[in-house]
C-alpha cells in the first residue's frame, strides 16, 4: 500500500502546505471538545500559578492534530516549543543538550515517544520528575555522578500507540489525553475554515461531501479538499459543489465512507483468504505484503471505528457490516466452521 494514497493519515509531501492550515490557538482548534476543555483548564491554572504546564501526553491515530495541539499549548502558554521525536533522539547526550538549553516553561515536544530507546528514557525520568540531569563525570574508578539542575519545563509527548509506552514513562505525565476521530460536523467546520484560508469557493453540500469521506481525520479532510480544489479548477468552474466533490472523490476511488482500494483490499483478504477470520495480524500483514505496524496504526483504527473489523484474542474478524459494505453475502464465521466440520 503506497504512501501516495490520498486517505493515508500520515503526513506526506503535499501536506507541507498544511502548516498554514494549522490551528494556532485553542479557540481555532475545532472538535475534540473534551480534550480542549481539559487543556484549557490546565493552561489557565498553570498560568495563574506562574508555573509550567504539567507534562502532557497526547495519544490517538495519526493525523488527528497531536502536533497541532502541542503547538497550540506553546502559543497559549506564551513559551517556545522544541520539536523532537523518539527515533530522532539517538544518544543520551543529544537529549541532555536539548534539555539544558530549555528556558523556564518551555515545551519539549517528543513525537512518537513510544520509540524512545530505554537508555534515553533513563535520562528523561529525573528530568521530568525533578528537573534534574544526572550525568557521570570522569572515567573509570574515579567516575562519579553529578546532578545538574534544569529549568522547569514541560514535556508534551505524542504517540499513536499508548500500549507501547513503558509504565514508568507513562506515570510521569500529569495529563494523558486521548484524541478521538472527529465527527462529520467538526470535519465540516475544518473544511470551511481551510477552504477560506486556501481561498477556494466551496458550497455547503460540497463541504459536507468532503467531510463525510475523510475518515474522521483532519489531515485527510485537508488533503481531500486540495484534491477536489484541483479537480474543480480543471474540470469545472473552480467552485466546489456537491457534484464536483463527488466526481473528484470517485475518481480518487474513495468511497462514501472514505475507504480506498487499500482498505477494501484488507477487508477482502480477511473475507476471501481467511473466511472472514479470525486471522492473526502477522499472517494478515504477510498476505498483503504490509508491515504489521502500518496495519495497526494506519488501516485498522478507522475500520474498527466503523465496526468493520473486530480484534479478538484469536485475531482479526471481518464483521457483517464489512461484508455488506463490500456487497459480499455474509457467512457467519462460526456457522461456516460447523458446516466445514460436517463436510469433513
Ligand atoms: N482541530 C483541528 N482544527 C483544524 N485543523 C486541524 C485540527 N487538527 C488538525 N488539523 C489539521 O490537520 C493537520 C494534521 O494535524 P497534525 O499534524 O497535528 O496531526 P498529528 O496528530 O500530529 O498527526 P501525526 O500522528 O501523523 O503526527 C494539521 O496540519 C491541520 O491542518
Ligand atoms: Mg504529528
Amino acid at each position: 500500500m503506497s504512501d501516495e494514497r490520498v486517505v493515508n493519515p500520515n503526513s506526506g509531501e503535499d501536506d507541507q502546505q498544511e502548516k498554514s492550515l494549522r490551528p494556532r490557538f485553542l479557540s481555532e482548534f475545532i472538535g475534540q471538545e473534551k480534550v480542549v476543555k481539559q487543556l484549557h483548564i490546565a493552561i489557565t491554572a498553570a498560568k495563574g500559578r506562574g508555573e509550567p504546564l504539567d507534562h502532557t501526553l497526547l495519544y490517538g491515530p495519526p493525523g488527528l492534530g497531536k502536533t497541532s495541539l502541542a503547538n497550540v499549548l506553546a502559543n497559549e502558554m506564551g513559551v517556545t516549543i522544541k520539536l523532537s521525536s523518539g527515533p530522532a533522539i539517538e544518544r543520551p547526550g543529544d537529549l541532555a543538550a536539548v534539555l539544558s538549553n530549555l528556558q523556564k516553561g518551555d515545551i519539549l515536544f517528543i513525537d512518537e515517544i513510544h520509540r524512545l530507546n530505554r537508555v534515553i528514557e533513563e535520562v528523561l525520568y529525573p528530568a521530568m520528575e525533578d528537573f534534574a540531569l544526572d550525568i557521570m563525570v570522569g572515567k573509570g574508578p574515579s567516575a562519579r555522578p553529578l546532578r545538574l539542575k534544569l529549568a522547569p519545563f514541560t514535556v508534551v509527548g505524542a504517540t499513536t500507540r499508548l500500549a507501547l509506552l513503558t509504565s514508568p514513562l507513562r506515570d510521569r505525565f500529569g495529563t494523558i489525553q486521548r484524541m478521538e476521530f472527529y465527527s462529520n460536523e467538526a470535519l465540516y467546520d475544518i473544511v470551511v475554515r481551510s477552504a477560506h484560508i486556501l481561498n477556494v469557493e466551496t458550497l455547503e453540500e460540497g463541504a459536507h461531501e468532503i467531510a463525510s469521506r475523510a475518515r474522521g481525520t483532519p489531515r485527510i479532510v485537508n488533503r481531500l479538499l486540495r484534491r477536489v480544489r484541483d479537480y474543480a479548477q480543471v474540470e469545472a468552474d473552480g467552485i466546489i459543489t456537491r457534484e464536483v466533490a463527488q466526481k473528484a472523490l470517485t475518481q480518487l476511488e474513495i468511497d462514501v465512507l472514505g475507504l480506498d482500494e487499500n482498505d477494501r483490499r484488507l477487508l477482502r483478504a480477511i473475507i476471501d483468504l481467511f473466511r472472514g477470520g479470525p486471522v492473526g495480524i502477522s499472517t494478515l500483514a504477510a498476505s498483503l505484503a504490509e508491515e504489521t505496524d502500518a496495519i495497526e496504526d494506519v488501516y485498522e483504527p478507522y475500520l474498527l471505528q466503523l465496526g468493520f473489523l473486530q480484534r479478538t484474542p484469536r485475531g482479526r474478524i471481518a464483521t457483517q457490516r464489512a461484508y455488506e459494505h463490500l456487497g459480499i453475502p455474509y457467512v457467519h464465521p462460526e456457522r461456516d466452521r460447523t458446516e466445514q466440520g460436517r463436510l469433513w
